[in-house]
């Protein structure tokens, strides 16, 4: 009668509805007293409607009501209710003092988990929803076992219907994990609910919480009996807008990026607000922290606590074992003894000194109650006995491989296809180069890279207009987004800040090498514009100014990586799609299941970046060339080059002309450079995302019709685009939502964002910058031949690779970026892999069930894929060779740790 899957149980069921119900009348006046939650009736989760709910008694409390057997009639059944609870550090189980005492006593007494199982139907003659309730009592006692498990066995009546979702009470003093429920019994086989959640105490929120079936239906399929619950859920997910979160809320609402800055603490920490007409931005999640008392336009962080929705919050296994805790660590604890080594901005002496970091690490003084570091960065804290901590970095494997590999010219070009950030690279297209900034302001908008220039690089093989023609140059251009920041840069202490434009062309082997490196100066007060291009040369003087110039280009490239590659475009445009989908899809909306494990932690890791990455005189500001106006840039790229639909990875490609359709190509794509490693391996994979996809959606809609009517699903997107982002409502870029392939190309979007992409430019961090003279984050002096003087010129002849090292990060930033780096490069050893960790929801339907089976079988033919590519070097140049790295980034699986390969279904650090 009750499993859901077998439709002759269930029309068996509707038949006898017919039947006179003498059960529901007189359990629902006799059982009155059980109607009522007994701890009051407010505890009740939706107490407006309380009374339209019929009740029916457990057996465990002696079910009162008699019924009298009639023909026809089938017979009661036996359900018992199985609650597994995680044992957690934070939780319940840590009980203590007087009301763990209370609470141990409830459980011994069997009332602490009060259950109400919610009928799928109504009452026909009524209306009335139908449930049944009772305590679940604790089973298990051992107090080391992971898992504790509350029982409770129900008499489910006959016409009671399906179970579609359970109400719990939560008596205990503090909340507790739920994993999951398994109602058992049903002739048919047990109903399930997977909970992961956070099961608050009823002290703190007397609303009871609601946990559904395994069962996804669309919004016009709910059961009449599940619709008032569903719809009540989602008020509560939305909460009203007002008030300070407490950390037990499940609350989503948006806010802007107010509280990056700390003006209370020091006037020089005030930020501009993120978000609105100035500073156009995604939208972050609504925290309720008052405001500055020196800026009402700012948030206070008068505490360290940021405000995520509580099963936002990451797992204790990552949690304690691991990235929390290793990052909260690293930045508040580790870092500080960094700054207070030496002077801030001392550069290192040698490079000996950079390799000593690696060889034989720093001494640590030892701090009061920092012992705990060792445990929790064991991979950088090396203990020795009676001895200081050391802090000693491991080498990455690029340069395990090859020492040298950060001075070649063609690593360097190599790495913009398959290094830390491929997604800058594009193909030059017109000619000359020209700025579309205003000239009155900024100068001549001609680059000074002449045609001769080039041609003279290119030694002869053919002319600029043929390069052209026949796409052979390719550019990385800084040029316009930087150069409006020079001169604010360039007032800061310790930094300074180009324009800059990188050219490469495309050998007839399919590799790219570097032409020239243009560096722009705009007329800064009396001084007037200055620019120079350095080509590369054989002459000692032009070999140093070259690698200065590069180091230049490599600090404009990190910080683009991780403001914009990184940053916006992976972890803050995904946090308003988070926001959107649990305030307007119900957990139980098919949609809602599909997208869930792409979210996971997104939100916590975006807060604990806004306490301590992304914050005035944070990690990047503190270590980066644009220093305290970094997020103003990534604002700017927000604003002027992030569109919605150009985060699918082919329209990507094409808007840089890496790629043209072509129907008759593989993926319906050419290549402009064929070996491409990011584009290769990210193309089979959003290939197989996309089918992924098409096969989830098409099985939930089969028509147009269905996409316009799901009312939910256009709330869902109606909302991303007006209120998550905004500043961009009226773009006219952003997609339809009418049909299920504007579904598929807008979730499929979503879902690369937050597992290809994001695991292509972040994984790699520690692989490609761990060894900073590949990519440092800051460059901090001018190049010699800007402004110089005879001594300052002599001097850099004298001792070129002096110049080189105090260009290059101090000691202080570039350590403190490292461990920074390698915490974040790490792979928790809960990570979940794309397609190896199915859902309930998806396991519990067969159709999908097979599709992500498939789904997970095509991945682990891309494991094949990718690793053949990098053992066939002869069609492969740009990821193989001595002593380079093969290109791993898009590889979908990975042990834990910091493997450089492994695609997370979600971005989580
Ligand atoms: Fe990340």
């Amino acid at each position: 009668m009750m499993n859901p899957q077998v439709a002759k149980q269930t029309n068996a069921y509707q038949t006898l509805l017919l039947l006179p119900k003498p059960f529901v009348h007189g359990s629902c006046s006799r059982n009155g007293s059980l109607l009522t939650v007994p701890a009051g009736a407010k505890s009740s989760s939706f107490p407006r409607k309380q009374s339209r709910r019929v009740g029916f008694s457990p057996s465990t409390i002696k079910a009162s009501a008699v019924v009298t057997p009639i023909a026809y009639t089938p017979s009661p059944v036996n359900v018992k209710a199985i609650l597994t609870v995680q044992r957690t550090v934070g939780g319940f189980f840590s009980n203590i003092g007087f009301q763990g005492v209370l609470d141990d006593f409830k459980d011994l007494f069997g009332r602490s988990l009060l259950l109400e199982l919610v009928s799928t139907e109504l009452q026909p003659q009524t209306g009335e929803e139908k449930s049944i309730k009772g305590y679940a009592h604790k089973t298990n006692r051992d107090g080391k076992l992971a898992l504790v498990t509350y029982e409770i066995s129900f008499e489910i009546p006959a016409e009671f219907g399906r179970v579609g979702a359970v109400i719990i009470e939560n008596e205990h003093h503090k909340e507790m994990f739920l994993k999951d429920i398994v109602l058992d019994g049903f002739p048919d086989g047990p109903v399930s609910l997977s909970c992961n959640s956070w099961l608050h105490s009823k002290y703190d929120n007397p609303r009871n919480r609601v946990f559904f079936t395994n069962k996804s239906y669309l919004p016009s399929e709910t059961p009449s009996g599940l619709r008032r619950l569903r719809e009540e859920e989602l008020v509560i997910l939305r909460g009203n807008g007002q008030g300070e979160r407490k950390k037990f809320e499940r609350i989503y609402d948006y806010d802007v990026y107010n509280d990056l800055g700390d003006p209370d603490s020091d006037a020089d920490l005030k930020r501009p607000v993120l978000g609105g007409k100035y500073h156009p931005y995604p939208r972050r999640c609504r925290t309720g922290r008052p405001q500055c008392a020196t800026d009402r336009f700012s948030e206070s962080k008068s505490n360290d606590f940021y405000y995520v929705p509580r099963d936002e919050a990451f797992s204790e296994v990552k949690q304690i074992t691991f990235s929390a805790k290793a990052l909260y660590s690293g930045l508040h604890s580790l870092v500080p003894r960094l700054k207070a080594l030496n002077d801030k901005d001392l550069e290192f002496p040698y490079f000996t000194a950079i390799d000593s970091l690696f060889d034989e690490g720093i001494n640590l003084p030892p701090v009061k109650g920092d012992s705990f570091l060792k445990n929790i960065l064991p991979r950088l804290i090396k203990a020795i006995e009676d001895s200081d901590d050391i802090l000693q970095f491991e080498t990455p494997e690029t340069m395990d491989r090859d020492k040298f590999f950060w001075l070649r010219d063609a690593e360097f070009a190599r790495q913009t296809l398959a290094g830390l950030n491929p997604c800058s690279i594009q193909l030059v297209t017109k000619w000359p180069l020209k700025s579309e900034l205003d000239p009155e302001i900024y100068g001549s908008p001609e680059s000074a890279i002449t045609t001769e220039m080039i041609e003279k690089e290119i030694g002869g093989f053919m002319t600029v207009e043929e390069a052209i023609k026949q796409k052979k140059l390719f550019i990385l251009d800084y040029h316009d987004l930087l150069l409006p920041y020079v001169s604010k840069v360039r007032k800061l202490k310790g930094t300074t800040l180009y324009g800059s434009r990188t050219l490469f062309f495309l050998n007839p082997d399919g590799t790219l090498r570097p032409l020239a490196i243009e560096l722009t100066r705009p007329k800064i007060g009396e001084k007037p514009q200055w620019r120079q291009v350095f080509t590369p040369s054989w002459h000692a003087t032009d070999v140093w100014e070259w690698r200065l110039a590069k180091a230049h280009v490599l600090a404009h490239d990190s910080g683009y990586h991780q403001l914009v590659s990184h940053w916006l475009r992976t972890h803050c445009v995904t946090e308003p799609y988070i926001i959107a989908t649990n305030r307007q899809l119900s957990v139980i909306h098919p949609i809602y299941r599909l997208l869930h494990p792409h979210f996971r932690y997104t939100m916590e890791i975006n807060a604990l970046a806004r306490s301590s990455l992304i914050n005035a005189d944070g990690v990047i500001e503190a270590s980066f060339s644009p220093g305290k106006y970094a997020m103003e840039l990534s604002s700017v790229a927000y604003d002027k080059q992030w569109r919605f639909d150009l985060q699918a990875l082919p329209a990507d490609l094409i808007s840089r002309g890496m790629a043209v359709e072509d129907p008759a190509a593989p993926h319906g794509l050419k290549l402009t450079i064929e070996d491409y490693p990011f584009a290769n391996d990210g193309l089979v994979l959003w290939d197989f995302i996309k089918k992924w996809v098409s096969d989830y959606v098409n099985h939930y809609y089969s028509d147009a019709a269905q996409i316009q009517s799901d009312e939910e699903l256009q709330a869902w997107w109606t909302e991303i685009l007006t209120v998550g982002h905004a500043d961009k409502k009226d773009e006219p870029w952003w997609p339809e939502l009418n049909t299920p392939q504007d579904l598929i190309d807008i979730i499929t979007i979503i879902v690369w964002v937050a597992s290809g992409h994001h695991a292509a430019v972040n994984f790699g961090q520690y692989l490609y910058a761990g060894y900073f003279p590949n990519r440092p984050t800051i460059a901090r002096t001018n190049v010699p031949a800007e402004d110089c003087t005879r001594e300052s010129w002599n001097e850099f002849l004298k001792r070129p690779e002096g110049a080189l090292l105090k260009c290059f990060p101090s000691q202080v930033q570039a350590t403190t970026v490292m461990v920074t780096l390698d915490i974040l490069s790490n792979h928790s050893p809960d990570e979940e892999y794309l397609g190896k960790k199915s859902e309930a929801a998806w396991d519990e339907d067969p159709v999908i069930k097979a599709a992500f089976e498939r789904f997970s079988g095509r991945l682990m033919l891309l494991e094949g894929i990718i690793d053949g590519r990098n053992a066939d070097a002869k069609h492969f140049k740009n990821r193989t060779g001595a002593g380079v790295v093969p290109y791993e980034l898009l590889k979908p699986f990975s042990e834990d740790g910091v493997t450089g390969k492994g695609v997370p279904y979600s971005i989580s650090i």
